[in-house]
């Protein structure tokens, strides 16, 4: 039987009480895979690797290590998230790695959007090896693979041809060979989510919205700076909050700033004031293969603009893009 293949009985996990059944099964069958062995994973805070790590806190505690890595391309208060809830509450092991200055002088004066995602993915997993490398006696590695994930790797091989590279964790080093944990490989992403809750994970994370692998990253457009990319964090926070004051967060399937590497004249203060664009992205889309453009209520828009150009540092405008996938990409990059 190939193990990748979800099986047609395989019922589709949409309450609490089959989530709890599929955790049981879960725990039962990791318990029998790592028996004493050590197992270590990337927590990146992101929905599959979070449901992941909590799935096997219940199932073996402390034999799983926790890497999260800080790409310094993260939101606003994202890691310190991870920390508090795998690290405090949870009570994990957790290896918490600032790499920031790496990623960032390595992305220092790179423009074009392919190198930097690869940059950011290779530097992901030099940062990780490193961290694998000096824990002793770890025999297996888990994985956030869902089954998107699987089809897609099967369309890949059949030769069909992306429009980004959206690799996020590709190939370790091959001194580390691990043996592979996927406890939910054969899920859904809306099955993931009630594992998530079932589990006990926080409303916000579990129903967290995609975020690419290489973060911020290709949303501060063209090469990044620190000075653009703090504001777009403080911009991006003000755009999430205000969503969720508005009930928006929950009907918009990705909503985001993206600033480009331009500047526009503006005024504050009765004195000229040369700022940064930020640009408001929301859309809504069943598979990311196309998306279209959600109706933001106006007042929405000039209070987020409102915030925006007082709070933020470096910030003069305050644009929203009208333009739905094809002919736009969701991401600016
Ligand atoms: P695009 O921009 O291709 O995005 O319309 C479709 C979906 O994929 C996300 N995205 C990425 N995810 N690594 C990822 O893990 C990447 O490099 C990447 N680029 C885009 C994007 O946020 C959207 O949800």
């Amino acid at each position: 039987m190939d193990t990748n293949v979800r099986p047609e009985s395989m019922a589709r996990i949409t309450t609490i009480e089959l989530a709890n059944q599929f955790i049981d099964e879960q725990v039962k069958a990791v318990r029998e895979q790592v028996k004493d062995g050590k197992v270590l994973l990337a927590l990146s805070g992101g929905v599959d690797s979070s449901v992941v790590a909590a799935l096997l806190i219940k199932a073996i505690g402390k034999q799983l290590t926790c890497v999260h890595v800080n790409h310094g391309l993260m939101r606003k208060d994202e890691s310190e998230n991870v920390v508090k809830i795998f690290g405090s509450e949870l009570d994990a092991n957790l290896v918490y790695v600032d790499a920031t200055d790496r990623f960032l002088d390595l992305l220092a004066g790179v423009s074009d959007p392919e190198r930097k995602r690869k940059i950011i993915g290779a530097e992901f997993i030099n940062v990780f090896a490193d961290e694998a490398r000096k824990l002793q006696g770890v025999e297996f590695l888990a994985q956030g693979t869902i089954y998107p994930d699987i089809l897609e790797s099967i369309k890949q091989a059949e030769g069909k041809k992306a429009v980004k590279s959206h690799h996020n964790v590709g190939g370790l080093p091959e001194d580390l060979n691990f043996k592979l944990v996927e406890p939910i490989k054969l899920l859904f992403k809306d099955e993931v989510r009630v594992v998530g809750e079932a589990l006990g994970l926080p409303h916000g994370m579990v129903y967290r919205q995609p975020f690419p692998g290489p973060g911020l990253g290709v949303r501060c457009l063209g090469a990044i700076t620190r000075d653009r990319l703090h504001a777009l964090r403080e911009a991006d926070a003000i755009l999430r909050d205000e969503f969720s004051k508005n009930g928006l967060a929950e009907k918009v399937w990705q909503y985001f700033i993206a600033i480009p590497d331009i500047k526009s004249v503006g005024v504050k203060d009765e004195s000229r004031y040369e700022g940064w664009p930020a640009i408001i992205r929301a859309v809504n889309t069943k598979d990311a293969m196309s998306a279209t453009i959600e109706e933001i209520p106006y007042a929405v828009l000039h209070k987020i603009t409102a915030r925006i150009t007082e709070e933020v540092e470096g910030i003069n405008r305050v644009l929203y893009d009208l333009t739905p996938k094809p002919t736009g990409t969701i991401e600016w990059e």
